[in-house]
Formats: structure tokens, C-alpha cells, sequence
């Protein structure tokens, strides 16, 4: 199938997490590059924009569900004669909060190894035999304990009332990045990967419904498949789904001959048990990325991949996103993105950029040494968006080091 829409998109989406920023910050201060960017004069990229909507700006200010997925959300909890949603639902959110990724078998090896040296430093022979039970003991107090969550009908609906609307929003905010720099995509197809209520389908919906006629949800829970299903269907077992097209698994393909236009995972890799098993996940669902072209049997697709969108981003709904595109990254334009808040200063703007080639940057921006331009839309740019800059590293080369014609 040929495809001219363009490339294909894997998206991740997971929980921002306080920890990931501080390495970042750290390696800001590590490779602080002084010099600082000049404003994209190579475009007229304002066009007749005013600085406010510079193309830059990827925040989503408001996100709202559908009407009818809310009606359906509701119908189903009043249906449901659960005792105390709202505490379930707030005792499901910090939980979800504090969840930390399983520990890995390495390291618990190698804790044990401490310990047990620990230990014998301080016995003697005879205590040999309970030194492996005071091990064991001493890990099980010591190491996080990571449970797998089991999505029963119950917790399914919990769940959903407790993050239908932040997974709405956080997908959505992650389809409009594409869209925004991307118009002409057009996908046809879709694959959810831990799908739950399927929020992915609603929003991909919402953004690309006139060019998408299959969603493929996968998801191992039964009950979230059904409650999923449910959803779509207003809240009930029958009718007809307001989403056409839709269709659920329990289990992902993982015969790389079906791809995907669109291939999501939100909140669903810190779900699986080990590193191994997410690092398999992504790598399958990266095969079911995109189109096969021409006649080609490879199970691979050739084509390289490239960081489309890395991002953290604040407001109500804080989460951390990577949308990985098939093709060359010359297709996108490479302007730096935004990692932390935007300090307003009186006449100057502080801005941490995360620049194409990986540096960080933090640029101090003003009207005096970078134009008004570019000083106006850095004032007006927020944490997420993208600074309409060439960084020095992605300057052109200068005459001297040009490489000879061919
Ligand atoms: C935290 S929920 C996220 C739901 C949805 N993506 C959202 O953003 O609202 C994670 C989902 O992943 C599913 N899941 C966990 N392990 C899975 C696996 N190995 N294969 C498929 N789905 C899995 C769970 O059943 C659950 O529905
Ligand atoms: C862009 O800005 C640089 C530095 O201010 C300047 O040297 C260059 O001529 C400008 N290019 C265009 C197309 O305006
Ligand atoms: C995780 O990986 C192990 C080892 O390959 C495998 O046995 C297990 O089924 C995997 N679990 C999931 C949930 O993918």
C-alpha cells in the first residue's frame, strides 16, 4: 500500500515523573551552552500569526470529553452498586501516584549480595544455615514491592472514574503535537495497546475521525475490554458504538504483518513486570508501526525512526510522552522544545530548551541580543511548547567546513 500521508506515529504516554526532570536539570547544568539561538528567520514563520500563536505553541488550554462518553461513564456508575466510589477512586489515585516501576532481577542480586556480605561479616559458622532466611528478610523489608494490577470489573470501573478524563486529556494533548505540525496526516488505522477504557479511541476520535476507520484495542483484561465496549455503546450492552470501527484483543498480535498507522500505548508499559518485558512491548509494537511498502516481505521495516516529540508537561495533567515517527526527521522542522517552566523576568525570559541533537540548553532570551520576535514568543511560550529557534548546533556549516559538490 503505498502511503503519501506521510509517516507513522508510536506514541507512549506515561506518568511524569519528578525524578525523570531532575536528571534532566542536572545535565542542563552539566552542558549549559552559553550562545544562545537566533529566532527561525529562514521561514516567515509567523506569517500574519500574532506572537501568542506562534506555530511553536503545542498547549491544549482545555480538554473536554465527549458528551456521550461522560452520559456513558455516568450510567455505568450508577448502574454499578459499588460502596464508596469515592474513596475507591482517591485511594486508586494516590496509588497510582506513588507507584514506582518494579525493582529488576539485576538489582535484586545484587542487593542480595550486599546483604548476605553484610551479614557474614557478622556471623560465625553456626549461624550459616539462617543467614539465607535473614537475607530474604532483610530484602523483602528493604525492596519495593511491585504488584501487578489485576483490572477486575470492579477496579475497571474505578479506574475509569478516577482517569478517564487525565487519559482523555493527556492523549489528546499528544494527537494535537501531530496534528498541529502535521495536517495532512491522515491515518486510517490504530492500535491501543492496554486499552482500558479506550480514552485512546475517544480521543483519536475526536482528532482524526474523518480519516479513521480501525481502532485495534488490545488489552489482557477482560473486564476492561467489556467496560470499554460498554462505553462506546452509551453505557449499554447493545446498540450500535458511537466509534465505528472498533474492534478489541486480548492478546497483541505479534506477527509484524499487520501494521499501524498510529500505534499508542498510554499509561500501560508501567503495568508490565520487568524491563524485559517492556523493552519486547515497544519493540513489537514499533514493528506494527507503520506500512509495509511495495511487495517487500521483510519483517522489518527498513525505514529509521526519530524522536518526533519528547515532552513533559505541567497543568492539571502531568505526564511524560515520547511519539517516535517512521521516515527522516528532515520531514519535521527542528525546533527546540521547552522542558521546564518559562521564568518571566523584566525584560528577559529564562527558557530550558531540549535541543534536536540532545543537548540542553538554558537560553536566556532578549529583545536586545535575540530580536523582539523571537523575545515575545518566548514570553508567551510555555513548558511543552516548542521555541521557533535555530540552536547553535543546528546552525548550517560555515563556508570553510562545506563539504565538497559531488
Ligand atoms: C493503567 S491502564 C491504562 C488504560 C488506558 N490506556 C488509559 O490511558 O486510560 C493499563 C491497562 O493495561 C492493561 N494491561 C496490563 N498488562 C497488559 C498486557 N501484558 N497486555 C495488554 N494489556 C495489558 C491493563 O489491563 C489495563 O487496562
Ligand atoms: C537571519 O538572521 C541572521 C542573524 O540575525 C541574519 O544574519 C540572516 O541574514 C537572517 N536571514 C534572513 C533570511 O533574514
Ligand atoms: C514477561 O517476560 C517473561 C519472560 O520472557 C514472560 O515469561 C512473561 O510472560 C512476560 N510477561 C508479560 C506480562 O509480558
Amino acid at each position: 500500500m503505498a502511503t503519501a500521508r506521510g509517516a507513522e506515529y508510536l506514541l507512549t504516554l506515561g506518568r511524569w515523573r519528578r525524578g525523570l526532570g531532575l536528571v534532566t536539570q542536572s545535565r542542563a547544568l552539566a552542558a549549559l551552552v552559553p550562545g544562545v539561538s537566533q529566532v527561525d528567520n529562514k521561514s516567515d514563520f509567523l506569517g500574519k500569526r500574532s506572537h501568542r500563536r506562534h506555530p511553536g505553541i503545542l498547549q491544549l488550554s482545555r480538554v473536554r470529553l465527549p458528551q456521550v462518553l461522560v452520559d456513558a461513564a455516568q450510567l455505568l456508575l450508577l448502574e454499578s452498586s459499588m460502596p464508596n466510589m469515592e474513596k475507591q477512586v482517591q485511594a486508586l489515585t494516590n496509588y497510582l501516584w506513588s507507584r514506582h516501576l518494579p525493582v529488576e532481577p539485576e538489582e535484586l542480586q545484587r542487593r542480595a549480595v550486599h546483604l548476605e556480605k553484610k551479614f557474614l561479616e557478622n556471623a560465625d559458622s553456626c549461624q550459616m544455615e539462617k543467614l539465607c532466611g535473614e537475607v530474604l528478610h532483610a530484602l523483602r523489608r528493604t525492596t519495593y514491592h511491585w504488584q501487578e494490577l489485576s483490572y477486575s470489573e470492579g477496579l475497571s470501573l474505578v479506574y475509569m472514574a478516577a482517569r478517564l478524563d487525565g487519559g482523555f486529556a493527556a492523549v489528546s494533548r499528544a494527537f494535537h503535537e501531530i496534528q498541529a505540525r502535521l495536517p495532512e496526516f491522515q491515518p486510517q488505522t490504530l492500535m491501543d495497546f492496554g486499552s482500558g477504557t479506550g480514552s485512546v479511541t475517544w480521543a483519536a476520535h475526536s482528532t482524526w475521525g474523518q480519516s479513521l476507520r480501525e481502532y485495534m484495542c488490545v488489552d489482557s483484561s477482560a473486564a476492561m475490554l467489556e467496560l470499554a465496549e460498554k462505553l462506546l455503546k452509551g453505557g449499554s450492552g447493545s446498540g450500535m458504538p458511537y466509534v465505528p470501527g472498533v474492534f478489541f484483543r486480548q492478546f497483541l498480535p505479534v506477527s509484524p504483518k499487520v501494521q499501524f498507522d498510529v500505534v499508542v500505548s498510554a499509561f500501560s508499559l508501567s503495568e508490565l513486570p520487568s524491563k524485559a518485558n517492556r523493552t519486547d512491548v515497544v519493540q513489537t509494537l514499533w514493528r506494527k508501526t507503520g506500512h509495509f511498502l511495495g511487495k517487500e516481505k521483510s519483517p522489518l521495516d527498513p525505514r529509521p525512526g526519530f524522536v518526533f516529540a519528547p515532552n513533559k508537561k505541567p497543568k492539571e495533567e502531568k505526564f511524560s510522552m515520547v511519539i517516535l515517527a517512521r521516515g527522516s526527521p528532515e520531514e519535521a522542522n527542528r525546533w527546540p522544545r521547552i522542558t521546564q517552566p518559562v521564568l518571566k523576568r523584566p525584560r528577559h525570559v529564562h527558557c530550558h530548551l531540549c535541543c534536536p541533537d540532545g543537548h540542553m540548553q538554558h537560553a536566556v532570551i532578549t529583545a536586545r541580543r535575540h530580536g523582539r520576535d523571537l523575545y515575545r514568543c518566548a514570553r508567551v511560550s510555555s513548558w511543552g511548547d516548542r521555541l521557533p529557534v535555530i540552536t547553535p548546533s543546528e546552525l548550517p556549516p560555515s563556508p570553510a567546513q562545506d563539504p565538497p559538490e559531488s
